[in-house]
């Protein structure tokens, strides 16, 4: 028995050259898989602050991570706020960089690229002027915390109280003028401080399904306020749920058209007459008595 036996060169010839093939897109997948697919993992993940591996979230959509039960971390002590250290240092330049740095500017001269389109414009953090809430340790702890209402300053309390203090000695490093030590204001925040609690967390999809279920247990809310209702199984969940709109017609009105799409309600609504939405409170009344 040869291998001549089993084909002609021709044969063989074009076994070789479909195994080639096959080979080639074998290497692609490999390569897709090393290369593109941590990428993608990596992409959408949540910040979760400087030293947290990129790429590692072990799952393509985020918003199905696992569910995981709350915790309670470890306490943090503000006190920390009270002096600079390298390490402090270099993980508020880091986390700066990434956060901060697009309205504040990489020196925190206020010179990010965002900063040319912002009324009121960010701080300046080199120089002593126009602080609003002071620029001691525990000033800017609390700045960070809470944001400036009615600027672009929003409040990062979703970093770690660490890292807001990291962020806030990183800053002061920024300006050459004296900062207040701040002893006692320092004390008095860490004592009332307590470390957040970290809260359970379950796939979006879980979450969805159960939302679900809750609204399959609401009674269909069938001609009950119509005109102002356009999604009619939404508007059962939110009325079955809030309570704002019980308190009488001209409370229905308010709460309704003040989240209306949100509410299922329609953003025409806010057309209608007292005397419609008299009519419309009396029908979810009843409705809800018969619920
Ligand atoms: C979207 C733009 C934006 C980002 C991002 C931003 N800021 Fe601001 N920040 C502002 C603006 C605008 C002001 C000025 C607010 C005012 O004058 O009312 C401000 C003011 C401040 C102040 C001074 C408040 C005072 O007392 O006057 C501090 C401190 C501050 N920011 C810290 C930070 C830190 C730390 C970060 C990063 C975690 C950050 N900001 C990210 C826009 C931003």
């Amino acid at each position: 028995m040869r291998w001549s036996d089993y084909g002609t060169p021709e044969d063989y010839r074009r076994m070789a050259g479909a195994l080639a093939v096959v080979l080639i897109a074998l290497a692609g997948l490999a390569v897709f898989d090393i290369i593109v697919i941590p990428g993608l993992r990596g992409g959408a993940a949540p910040y979760r602050g400087p030293d947290a591996p990129l790429g590692k979230t072990g799952w393509l959509d985020v918003s199905e991570q696992p569910a995981t039960r709350g915790y309670m971390p470890a306490p943090v002590d503000l006190r920390a706020l009270e002096r600079s250290t390298p390490r402090l240092l270099e993980r508020g330049r880091t986390i700066f960089a990434r956060v901060c740095a697009p309205c504040h500017g990489p020196q925190g001269r206020a010179d990010g690229p965002a900063a040319s389109s912002l009324r009121p414009p960010p701080r300046d953090f080199t120089r002593p002027t126009g602080w609003k809430n002071g620029y001691g340790p525990a000033d800017i702890f609390q700045t960070i915390s809470r944001g400036v209402p009615g600027s672009a300053m929003a409040s990062f309390d979703y970093l770690p109280a660490e890292d807001r203090i990291a962020l806030a000695r990183f800053e002061m490093s920024l300006g050459k003028f004296p900062h207040p030590a701040q002893k006692a204001k320092i004390e008095k925040l860490a004592e009332g401080f307590k470390s957040e609690r970290v809260p359970n967390k379950i796939p979006v999809s879980l979450a969805m399904e159960k939302l679900e279920q809750e609204a399959s247990k609401i009674p269909d809310l069938g001609e009950a306020g119509a005109p102002a209702v356009l999604d009619r199984p939404r508007a059962a969940l939110w009325l079955s749920r809030s309570t704002a709109w019980r308190a009488g017609p001209r409370a229905l009105a308010e709460a309704a058209c003040l989240q209306a799409q949100d509410n299922g309600f329609s953003t025409s609504a806010a057309a209608l007459s007292a005397g419609d939405w008299r009519r419309i409170y009396g029908e979810f009344m009843a409705w809800r008595r018969e619920s």
